[in-house]
């Protein structure tokens, strides 16, 4: 197995060493001549712990930066594009230097089979509506070539480089033939961690869905930190050191994980009511806090969204079956529940036979919103039966583990249980 890495940052660098040391024939590039000429005098361009020692073991040996840009592309079976991907005046991904890229690898001819992957970080869709059009395009110009895609995030950290590339927690793969498949497959069985398979824009979501999420948490923290000042005598510092003694960062049941995960909004007596509170003692001291704000608006937006989702599919004549009505499974509480919301919105649609049924919180229900008109029913047999569209809204182990029931009929998984 041959493999041409272009762009020999913190990613490609890193990359082409932990592939050079798992055996693989590895050929770097870089336009930068400075940084080339550094590597191949034994010198790391940036601060990161041990690519050095790893460059001293396997440069001339298995990794090898002095190899004409043609050969190494004729032979390889994969080439990494490790290149830059910065942010435009407009907040866009500026793909210049990716698709430079690509079309230096497009000028050289081969008629060997080789999978072009997009290491770099590019926005979801960009492999299948800006690399392959790109490459197509080019291709009718040299139609001998015979290539393949493959999109591959990087989840490494800087400072930590060698460690979470060559010890993934898991690996990313982009792919949609089996050609370039296997060629992956091979180059990543070595490293011996859960390799995940999906499409393209699975695969440059996955990166964006992790990166945004730290940074929105960063910016929630500072938000914090600014009401905290706003409001005035309390230990920010110390309030967050006890913040993270919480269980749920350390993997309880019900824990972290399952906070972040897609659904039909949060209700209950706790999360609504709270956070309307904060943003409003913060504004009466001052500070408008727009990511609590737009948390709330999110909250209220996700049912409309996901209502219209129904409408697009189910006839207002048919019947709709609503699995769950209290707030989250194991609990009979239905205070500012999501599904007393998504029914209301039904109803206004023009939906008028509504069945439901919940575990343990009909009763509840019922008593505490009398004037909604809906039919309740006592088994999943009898609202799978009666029903010709189900809407899952609560999470319930019952749906989960009795899901053949249901099997048959459209159902809009609305807390992605199933
Ligand atoms: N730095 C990180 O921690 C990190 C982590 C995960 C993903 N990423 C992503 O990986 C990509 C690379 O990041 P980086 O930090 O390694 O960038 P970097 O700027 O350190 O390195 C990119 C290298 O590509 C070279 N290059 C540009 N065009 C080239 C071409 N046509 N041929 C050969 N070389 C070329 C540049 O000269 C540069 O040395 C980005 O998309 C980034 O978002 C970065």
């Amino acid at each position: 197995m041959n493999i041409s890495i272009l762009g020999l940052g913190f990613v490609g660098l890193t990359t082409g060493l932990g592939f050079a040391k798992k055996g693989f024939n590895t050929f770097g590039f870089d336009i930068n001549e400075d940084r080339l000429n550094k590597l191949k005098n034994h010198i790391i361009p940036f601060h990161e712990p041990h690519l050095k020692e790893v460059l001293g073991e396997t440069l001339g040996k298995s990794f090898f930066l002095d190899v004409n840009f043609s050969e190494a592309i004729q032979k390889s079976d994969a080439v990494f594009l490790c290149v830059g991907t910065p942010e435009k005046e407009d907040g866009s991904a500026d793909l210049r230097y990716l698709l430079d890229g690509i079309e230096q690898i497009l000028k050289i001819n081969t008629d060997k089979f080789q999978v072009l992957i997009t290491k770099s970080t590019v926005p979801p869709s960009t492999v299948s509506n800006e690399v392959i059009p790109f490459v197509k395009e080019k291709l009718q110009k040299n139609p001998g070539r015979n290539i393949g895609f493959a999109s591959n995030p990087e989840f490494l950290r800087e400072g930590y480089c060698w460690e979470d590339f060559i010890q993934p927690d898991r690996v990313v793969i982009g792919v949609e033939d089996e050609k370039s498949k296997e060629i992956l497959d091979k180059i990543y069985q070595p490293f011996g961690a859960p390799i995940h398979y999906v499409n393209y824009n699975t695969a440059e979501f996955i990166k964006y869905l992790s990166n945004t999420l730290l940074s929105t948490m960063i910016s929630y923290a500072n938000e914090m930190s600014m009401v905290a000042g706003a409001i005035g005598n309390i230990e920010t510092q110390k309030a967050f050191h006890i913040l993270h003694e919480d269980k749920r960062w350390f993997g309880q049941p019900a824990g972290m994980k399952s906070y972040v995960f897609p659904g039909c909004g949060y209700g209950g007596y706790c999360l609504p009511k709270d956070t309307a509170a904060l943003i409003s003692i913060s504004e009466k001291n001052g500070f408008i806090p727009p990511i609590l704000k737009a948390n709330l608006k999110i909250n209220h937006d996700i049912k409309p969204f996901l209502v219209q989702q129904i409408a697009e599919k189910a006839a207002l004549e048919s019947s709709i079956g609503i699995l769950g009505l209290s707030f989250k499974p194991d609990s009979d509480d239905v205070r500012i529940t999501p599904p007393k919301e998504v029914i209301e919105l039904l109803i206004q649609k023009g939906y008028k036979n509504i069945f439901a049924y919940d575990p343990i919180a009909n009763e509840e229900f019922k008593n505490h919103y009398p004037d909604i008109d809906i039919t309740y029913l006592n088994s999943l047999e009898e609202i799978t039966s009666k029903s010709d569209h189900l809407v899952l809204l609560t999470g319930w182990k019952e749906f989960k583990d009795r899901k053949d029931i249901f099997a048959s009929k459209n159902i809009f998984d609305f807390r992605y249980a199933l």
